[in-house]
């Protein structure tokens, strides 16, 4: 704490803390943007973050990416009583930072348990309504609705549209709707407005408002304009970012 004083970084998160009505606000030095060490310490600083607020029965719902997946990867071992799951389906992401993966992954560095979601992205309404009747995945998804902790990313809107092979007329749709940022499927503009959700299953935004710590991961220069709409759009317990992101969201 005395080296982020000397860094100025403390006055950093509070200035963030009152821009984005946030109630914890950790900047880790550095943009990782520019240097991909900076993700791994964003890990790290919810790993300590999370083992500070975890308790017995507590399930975590995360989403994918590479930023939520940096914190299973900076976590100590420990032994926790909690369980593990993913927020929705995958989302057309790579497997190596498929909430699923990322769910056990966590799972495994606290000694805890996970549950997995199996189903497919991009399915039609009636393909979802069937798999969502199935016993198993409905008992996947009463635990998901039941957490009570979610640990989310946040991406730009181009990008990650672009990852996910979106459709040429909803690409279309998100630059006429001007989106500029992404979180767990939902598409959002600058003011926070969704103008788009990717069909899956698992936690709707509403259901956020029912989780008691909403935690979100982002860092980078280029996620400034992103971060600011999410913050915006849905209530956030603690975010944990970079000084890249910090310091544009400010200017
Ligand atoms: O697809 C999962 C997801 O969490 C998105 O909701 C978010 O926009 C993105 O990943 C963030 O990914 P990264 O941390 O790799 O930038």
């Amino acid at each position: 704490d005395y080296i982020k004083e000397l860094l100025g970084l403390t006055n950093l998160e509070d200035l963030l803390k009152a821009r984005l009505n946030i109630e914890k606000v950790v900047v880790i030095p550095g943009d990782s943007d520019e240097n991909p060490l900076v993700k791994d310490e964003i890990g790290k600083g919810v790993a300590t973050a999370l083992l500070k607020l975890l308790k017995d029965g507590d399930v975590i719902a995360v989403t994918g990416g590479s930023t939520v997946a940096a914190i299973a990867d900076q976590l100590p071992k420990t032994t926790k009583d909690v369980t593990v799951v993913p927020s929705r389906g995958a989302l057309g992401e790579q497997v190596e930072i498929q909430a699923n993966t990322i769910a056990a992954a966590l799972a495994n560095k606290l000694g805890g348990r996970y549950k997995l979601l199996h189903a497919p992205d991009n399915l039609s309404q009636n393909a979802l309504s069937s798999i969502i009747a199935d016993p198993k995945i409905a008992s996947v998804l009463e635990a998901i609705k039941g957490s009570n902790i979610l640990i989310h990313g946040i991406g730009e809107a181009g990008v990650l549209a672009q990852r996910r092979s979106t459709d040429p007329e909803i690409l279309d749709k998100l630059e006429k709707s001007n989106a500029v940022a992404e979180a767990f499927g939902y598409y959002f503009d600058a003011k926070g407005n969704i103008v788009h959700q990717v069909e899956s299953i698992g936690l709707k935004l509403t259901d956020l408002q029912h989780i008691s710590k909403v935690i979100a991961v982002a860092g980078g220069k280029s996620k400034a304009k992103a971060i600011e709409a999410v913050a915006i759009n849905h209530r956030q317990h603690i975010l944990v970012t970079d000084e890249g992101a910090a310091m544009e969201i400010l200017n």
